[in-house]
């Protein structure tokens, strides 16, 4: 019955993952990285997504397994969609994988791998599975230089490009913090929230900053205009790589009972489906449950959120995740 459960929870997940962007049609198209990749796996199941889009991995009905705690997946399927190509040398077991200007080599049941000649050792070999090459998923999305992110909840693999077009690499962190503050309240928050929960933090920095004069709010100030104005969407400066986090701790200031026109700008810049997200604010003296509402028209998903202040404690920052699960 678990089992059951947990298997529709899975298909659930899987169902309701959306994922921006579209694959490109080449490599040659990708290396100019100005396109975005997402390919979810899932142990077992022999159908991925590509872009939102659902395929079966192969006709063989392979799917992804775990040996020795490392994932392993059927690689052709994978590198041709991330626009790489496979060679198989059938004599020596030697696998080459090409993407871009890197070369991945590799060899069934050995533990050496190759990038760009250069040795490198594997936790777990490849193996031949049902007839097909199974290797290491993360070592090939790292060497390759995708993001590669696992939900062990679901058993979900996902691979993503976007954050080489920066030339940064992913951090590998499965959260991140993501806030606005034009006072420092949050952003004092925010902090102890990276902290507490070892996340990114990254913070929503508008194209035109805020004056001490756009928040008199006693005044006819640009915040008071721009929070009576249902159009109002604030610029964002900095875009942002989202696709490798699973958990996204949402902050700002309470403004006007809730949350600053900028926080809807970046709800319908990105697209936060199928991640957990936890909004927490700072306040003068008001509560965060308003402005979650007016995220839940975005997300109906979305937790019951956190108002704290420049003292939340590690222990009231713990508190609120574990009831929040
Ligand atoms: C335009 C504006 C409107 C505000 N409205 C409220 C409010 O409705 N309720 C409240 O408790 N605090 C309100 N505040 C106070 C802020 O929420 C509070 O100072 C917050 O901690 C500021 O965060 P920050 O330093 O990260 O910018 C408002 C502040 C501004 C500038």
């Amino acid at each position: 019955m678990k089992k059951t459960i947990s298997i529709i929870l899975s298909l659930i997940v899987m169902l309701s993952l959306t994922v921006t962007g579209c694959a490109a049609e080449n490599g040659a198209e990708k290396e100019t990285g100005k396109e975005d990749l997402s390919i979810v796996l899932q142990i077992d199941n022999p159908t991925m997504q590509v872009n939102g889009e659902k395929k079966a991995i192969d006709q063989n009905g392979t799917a992804p397994v775990i040996v020795n705690g490392r994932t392993l997946v059927p690689i052709r399927a994978i590198i041709e969609n991330m626009g790489g190509t496979v060679g198989w040398n059938g004599e020596t077991g030697e696998v080459t994988l090409n993407y871009g200007d890197d070369e991945i080599r590799l060899v069934i049941d050995s533990k050496a791998a190759y990038l760009n000649n250069e040795a490198n050792e594997l936790d777990t070999a490849p193996a031949i599975i049902n007839e097909r090459t199974m290797l290491p998923v993360r070592f090939i999305a790292e060497s390759f230089k995708f993001g590669v992110a696992w939900d062990g909840a679901s058993e979900l693999i996902t691979i993503t490009k976007g954050k080489s077009d920066t030339g940064e690499e992913p951090s590998g962190k499965k959260s991140a913090v993501i806030y606005f503050s034009c006072t420092n309240n949050t952003r004092t928050l925010a902090k102890t929230i990276a902290a507490v929960t070892d996340s990114d933090i990254l913070e929503i920095v508008p194209s035109i900053p805020y004056t001490s004069a756009d928040l008199n709010y006693n005044s006819d100030c640009r915040a008071n205009k721009e929070q009576n104005d249902d159009s109002a969407r604030p610029e964002i400066e900095a875009q942002f790589e989202l696709d490798g986090y699973d958990t996204i701790y949402l902050g700002y200031p309470i403004w006007w009972g809730t949350m600053p026109k900028i926080i809807n700008t970046f709800l319908e810049a990105y697209d936060l489906s199928g991640k957990t997200v936890m909004p927490f604010c700072t306040s003068g003296s008001s509560g965060i449950s308003t402005s979650v509402n007016a995220i839940r028209e975005y997300l109906p998903g979305v937790k019951d959120g956190m108002r704290g202040t420049t003292a939340t404690t590690e222990a009231e920052i713990k508190t609120w995740i574990e009831n929040s699960k």
